[in-house]
């Protein structure tokens, strides 16, 4: 009976141990997802241009658009570092809506991106200095 009593314990113990590690894992990876897309697709080693200039030029290829919108579907999950909830919602589904309606070739795609990609106004509201 002893034993069988510290084995409930035990695994209790070790499904609370596990899931902080999970829950911290995810925290991680949803606050690191908006400076991976950023890293990733806008900004570009020198000389290159980066996947959203290709964008909103017309020119990115499917692969990239498909990896442009599984990246801002996390930027729209991930929790921004400054700035209200509300805006930084308007914003990543604007841009996540752009980059899908690019996938699908649909017209005035490629502008419409252009305009939800504003580097500027999304960082004076969400970018900590
Ligand atoms: C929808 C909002 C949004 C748009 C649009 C946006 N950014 Fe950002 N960007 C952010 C946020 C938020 C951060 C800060 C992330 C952090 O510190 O966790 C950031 C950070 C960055 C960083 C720093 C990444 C790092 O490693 O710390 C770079 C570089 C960057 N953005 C480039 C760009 C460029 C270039 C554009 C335009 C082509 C752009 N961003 C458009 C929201 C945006």
């Amino acid at each position: 009976m002893q034993k069988l009593r510290f084995t409930a314990v035990a695994g209790i113990a070790v499904a609370v141990v596990a899931g902080t590690l999970v829950w911290q894992t995810q925290a991680a990876d949803s606050k690191d997802a908006i400076k991976e897309v950023m890293k990733a697709y806008h900004k570009a080693p020198k000389g290159t241009d980066p996947t959203c200039k290709k964008a909103a030029d017309g020119k990115a290829t499917p692969e990239e658009l498909k990896k442009l919108v599984a990246g801002y579907t996390a930027m729209a999950a991930a929790k921004p570092p400054q700035g209200d909830a509300a805006s930084w919602k308007e914003k990543t589904s604007k841009l996540l809506a752009a980059a899908q309606a690019l996938e699908k070739s649909a017209p005035d795609a490629a502008a419409k991106y252009k305009e939800a990609v504003n580097c500027k106004a999304c960082h004076t509201a969400h970018k900590p200095e």
